[in-house]
């Protein structure tokens, strides 16, 4: 935290979006920074990032960096190197894929295993069940199913194309992030 002139206070969060290949992240992040969308499916190497800078009220600017992290990682070492710092995750699947939704566990697992906030509790996570606008393939009480047992405590339908719940579910995790400082 940096405290400003007359009480202002200015955050940098680490964000990190993870999920299988081709599961929408890079939209999302491309949706929420530049509130563009592509239908070209462009494989993401690594991991790439983005920032946004919020006027979350008068007395508090985030920086929000939004880390990228390719689907092909979860088979690869390097997660523990993006994943250092983070402070909130958002997990994706594409809703219209249910193996991409039996990843999440694994992610989720990962994800756990490998990032914990200073008191060693773990980091903040949404769900978000992307691509709702075309067919789905799994059910909302399937989801609520896997949030329950894995102690998530929200999910979205979200749709980088149609812009749906994408600004909803960041602002969520910010909230959390701020909430428990
Ligand atoms: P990796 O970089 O390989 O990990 O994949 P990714 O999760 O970043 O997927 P990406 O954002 O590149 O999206 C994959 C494909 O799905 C692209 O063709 C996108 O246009 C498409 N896509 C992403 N989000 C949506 C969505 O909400 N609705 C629809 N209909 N298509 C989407
Ligand atoms: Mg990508």
């Amino acid at each position: 935290v940096v405290l400003s002139n007359f009480g202002h206070k200015e955050h940098l969060f680490k964000f990190l979006v993870i999920g299988d290949y081709g599961v929408g992240k890079t939209a999302l992040v491309r949706r929420y920074t530049e509130g563009k969308f592509s239908s070209n499916y462009k494989i993401t190497i690594g991991a790439d990032f983005a920032i946004k800078t919020l006027d979350w009220d008068p007395q508090t600017k985030i920086n929000l960096q939004l880390w990228d992290i390719a689907g092909h990682e979860r088979f690869g070492y390097m997660t523990r190197v993006y994943y250092k710092y983070a402070v909130a995750a958002a997990l994706v699947f594409d809703i219209s894929r249910a193996a991409t939704f039996q990843s999440m566990k694994k992610w989720l697992n990962d994800l756990r295993e490998k990032v914990a906030l200073p008191d060693g509790s773990g980091i903040p996570v949404v769900l978000l069940a992307n691509k709702c606008d075309i067919s789905v393939a799994v059910t909302d009480e399937q989801i609520s199913k896997f949030c329950r047992e894995n102690k998530i405590h929200a999910w979205y339908a979200t749709s980088a194309k149609n812009n749906t719940n994408v600004e909803t579910a960041i602002r969520y995790l910010v909230d959390k992030v701020l909430s428990s400082r």
